[in-house]
């Protein structure tokens, strides 16, 4: 049986490398969506993403292609390509083939990421990743960054962030109360702002009030924001990103930075606990994903929290409604508010 109804990958913004793994003209194989690509970045700094398979004769550029100022020249035959991904080069021809050309994907840097834009139908991006305002400032600790290959469907992960539910029976010992939970769908971006008492450190059963405020961009990037009171106080984000691999597996990253403290040891020990709490509710919910199956009309209670509102949200990022909804499920992408008490 399929496990999921998905006719397509979502459309979206999705993260394909760290801006520091991208030196000036390196080249680097990629493999996502399904498809062989490249990631270089050319001689005026700028990160691009081609098709991976030359149209000449199949080489990948990947392996051995290399940088000339800003085209991108095959190892094969010696087509080079400008940064349109148009053949501006055949050395031994006096004629270059009009349909000589590689896809040129979109391509943002931001936040030290670089985001691609994928399309089922190649349409180019209606919408962008906003900036964050507190990346790379002294105030707070680099990012550290954790990646996890889990085989999956990008919806089901940031499913999790409205399955209220699952955050006291799955996660239990992380929280002892969710409080309060709302949600607000403006357009792309879905925010949920969430109340709850966290342990952060759990042993020594030290309870935190923690305010969440997480946002979701599309289904390929989510921002956090916790700012956590008690015996101490302790404020980190976290970015989680999503990557489609292929139809099976994703690539599911995170990016931890922390407020320091003016006792630099107390800042390593509260960011390391955080991380340590948030691997190891990865660790819980990893086998959940790796085999559950998408229902499509879930048995839910009033309990649950607003999965069927999620999945509206999440609708607007296909180009095809999936394949199993039944028409009672066909799905607005209105904006709306809601709340759940
Ligand atoms: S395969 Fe690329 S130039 Fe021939
Ligand atoms: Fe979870």
């Amino acid at each position: 049986m399929k496990r999921f109804p998905f006719t397509s990958f979502p459309n979206g913004w999705f993260l394909v490398a760290y801006s520091d793994e991208l030196p000036r003209r390196k080249v680097m194989p990629l493999y996502y969506f399904g498809q062989h690509l490249i990631l270089f970045r050319t001689e005026d700094g700028k990160a691009q993403v081609f098709d991976a398979y030359c149209p000449h004769l199949g080489a990948h550029l990947g392996y051995g292609g290399c940088l000339e100022g800003n085209t991108i020249r095959c190892p094969f035959h010696g087509w080079a390509f400008n940064s349109q991904g148009e053949c501006v080069d055949v050395p031994y021809a006096s004629k270059i083939p009009q349909k000589a050309q590689l896809r040129s994907w979109p391509v943002c840097e931001i936040n030290g990421l670089i985001m691609v834009y994928y399309h089922a139908q190649g349409e180019p991006p209606t919408w962008q990743i906003p900036a964050l305002s507190k990346w790379n400032l002294k105030e707070w600790t680099p990012f550290k960054k954790i990646t996890w290959k889990i085989r999956t469907h990008p919806q089901e992960i940031f499913e999790n962030s409205v399955d209220m539910t699952h955050m006291l029976v799955l996660h239990g010992e992380a929280f002892s109360t969710v409080e309060d939970t709302s949600q607000k769908i403006d357009g792309v971006v879905l925010t949920e702002l969430t109340h709850s008492k966290l342990f952060l450190f759990r042993k020594l059963g030290i309870e935190l009030n923690s305010v969440v405020e997480a946002s979701h961009c599309g289904l390929g990037y989510q921002f956090i924001q916790v700012h956590s009171t008690g015996i101490v106080e302790y404020e980190f984000i976290l970015v989680s990103t999503i990557t489609p691999i292929d139809e099976e597996y994703v690539d599911y990253r995170y990016l931890i930075s922390s407020k320091k403290h003016s006792i630099p040891l107390l800042t390593r020990l509260l960011e390391m606990q955080a991380i340590a709490e948030t691997c190891r509710a990865s660790r819980k919910d990893v086998p959940i994903w790796e085999n559950k199956v998408y229902k499509s009309q879930p048995l839910l209670s009033d309990g649950d929290g607003p999965i069927m509102q999620y999945r509206r949200w999440a609708s607007q990022f296909y180009s095809e409604a999936p394949a199993m909804n039944t028409p009672s499920e066909k799905l607005s992408t209105t904006p709306e508010k809601l709340t759940v008490g």
